[in-house]
């Protein structure tokens, strides 16, 4: 069975870039930008990655960025992450940046977007791993300042797909960002956003509702209302989960517990992501391990989730239909 994960075609759909910065790469750009950090070893960072909630994680996901000043840094990080999946055989993965966690501390637009999609651009032609930028606002912001953020990648929309919506959710409803998700829609990106993590499956339906997303990051709580999952079912969005977030976080107790079978059993198209790999003790194949042993599943269900993730990706028709016939391919003859 492992064997047949590392194997297997997949794309990634969740995956915040500064949620996969190791602690080794940390303080090599922490030292080189001579910016202390709070850990005197890689033993201390691991030791403080025990969180009961979100909140936790987030204060020190974003102490973490707080060394990325450069241009060669975001490309640093980047590139390191799509090594990491093309060993993993992730052919395609769709990556979320946070602006705002960089621009407040007075890093430019242009340094974040340029070094990540320089990492990109290269990662096709040296790995042959394609991507694409999901450009995330912070939630516990206000929505002007996602509108700033808006205005501020204009000049690279060329390099961005679509956008999402991250951090902090409770007491940060999808309706506090309405407008700026209508403006970016009509500048073309494409709408997704995190929704019922630790939100109630309220806030999925003012996702899909108000912000009009066509793919759900986490959606764990729209469980909780038998009318959206099948409203979900019938708009066909797929739920891109997370399970070793989920655990890390205590969104879920314990894997055996994990929402994930069920909703394949009910019909909703899910997918398996690492979500902030560096902190969640595991990449996106760890996640399909300890998710296939503790919900038994079969090779056919492992096969139907990494056709999810290509058919539910955002990539063009053609390059959906490459992607499937490649894994359609592995499947047969494994
Ligand atoms: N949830 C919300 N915000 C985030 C996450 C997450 O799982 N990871 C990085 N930012
Ligand atoms: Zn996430």
């Amino acid at each position: 069975m492992i064997d047949f994960i590392n194997k297997l075609p997949k794309a990634e759909l969740h995956l915040h870039i500064e949620g996969t910065f190791e602690p080794e790469l940390m303080f090599e750009i922490a030292k080189r930008n001579n910016i202390k950090i709070p850990f005197q070893s890689v033993d201390e960072i691991k030791m403080a990655y025990q969180f009961n909630c979100l909140q936790d994680f987030l204060d020190i996901y974003y102490q973490g960025a707080n060394v990325l000043v450069k241009e060669q840094d975001f490309y640093d990080l980047t590139f390191s992450y799509l090594q990491k999946c093309a060993l993993q055989n992730v052919r395609h993965t769709e990556i979320m940046f946070d602006p705002q966690t960089h621009t407040e501390r007075g890093i430019a637009f242009e340094t974040v977007i340029k070094g990540i999609s320089r990492a990109c651009v290269d990662a096709k032609e040296k790995l042959n791993v394609s991507s694409l930028l999901i450009m995330s606002y912070l939630r516990h912001l206000s929505e002007e300042d996602a509108l700033k953020t808006l205005q501020q990648s204009l000049p690279y929309k060329e390099l961005i797909t679509a956008i999402g919506l991250d951090s902090s959710e409770k007491g940060n409803p999808p309706s506090k960002f309405k407008n700026v998700f209508q403006a970016s829609v009509d500048q073309g990106y494409i709408p997704l956003a995190h929704a019922g993590e630790e939100g109630s499956s309220e806030y999925v339906w003012e996702a899909i509702d108000l912000l009009k997303i066509i793919r759900i990051d986490h959606g764990n709580n729209a469980l909780q209302d038998p009318i959206l999952v099948k409203e979900i079912i019938k708009r066909d969005f797929a739920l891109t989960l997370c399970p070793l977030s989920n655990i890390s976080l205590q969104v879920v107790d314990d894997l055996k517990d994990h929402p994930l079978k069920k909703m394949m059993e009910l019909g909703l198209k899910v997918t398996v992501n690492s979500d902030d790999p560096a902190y969640f003790g595991g990449q996106i194949n760890q996640n399909f391990i300890e998710v296939q042993k503790a919900l038994d599943l079969s090779k056919e269900d492992l096969y139907e989730l990494a056709k999810n993730s290509f058919q539910y990706s955002l990539l063009n028709e053609n390059m959906k239909q490459e992607y499937l016939q490649e894994l359609r391919t592995f499947y047969k003859e494994n």
